[in-house]
């Protein structure tokens, strides 16, 4: 596939087979995600893969939008080892497990398993939960898996704004 096939094809999978993922398959969804730039190459990111019937229980306590996938990661990053700006002490963390996650959703993609990156969590009970270190932040949840028969882009995958309205040539127009 061709990265912009890819890129325009990929949807949210909010159903999933329960079919597991195969080893080399999630192999190669973590090293995507290892090869991810990330500022002054400090790879903050922490990467807790949860895939037994116990883990995915113990996350479904803590979010409703697993979507019944067999694996799930969750995307923490170790804010004190992100870069920092000097000048106002702008964190990359987030930025940069963005990156991390983008990375892996694509990777995903491209072996034929679906995704959705999820921010709709109870963050305390995840890191009570999954025993999460009180200096990591957690950044997003993002269910794994072969979609199902029935799994379809839902409503807005297909709104996107004009391209007037987010990009802009030059410098931003005087408003009217
Ligand atoms: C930062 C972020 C947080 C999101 N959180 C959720 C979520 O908690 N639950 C959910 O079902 N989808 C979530 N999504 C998926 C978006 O709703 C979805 O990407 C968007 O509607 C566009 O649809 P598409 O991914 O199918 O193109 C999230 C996406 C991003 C980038």
């Amino acid at each position: 596939m061709t990265i912009q096939k890819l890129m325009q094809n990929r949807y949210s999978v909010r159903s999933y087979s329960q079919m597991p993922l195969q080893p080399e398959h999630l192999a190669q969804i973590l090293n995507a995600g290892r090869a991810a730039p990330t500022a002054a190459n400090r790879q903050p990111q922490r990467v807790l893969v949860v895939r037994s019937e116990d883990g995915l229980e113990r996350l479904g306590q803590c979010s409703r939008s697993l979507f019944g996938a067999p694996c799930a990661l969750i995307v923490c990053t170790d804010r004190e080892s992100a870069w920092q700006r000097q000048q106002d002490q702008f964190n990359s963390a987030t930025m940069d497990a963005s990156i991390v996650t983008t990375h892996m959703m694509l990777q995903a993609w491209d072996l034929g398993i679906g995704s959705c990156w999820v921010c709709a969590f109870d963050p305390d009970k995840v890191r009570r939960l999954f025993n999460i270190p009180d200096n990591w932040q957690i950044e997003c949840l993002l269910p794994l898996g072969y979609p199902a028969a029935d799994a379809a882009p839902g409503p807005n995958h297909s709104q996107r704004k004009p391209p007037e309205a987010t990009v802009f040539d030059e410098q931003v127009p005087e408003q009217t």
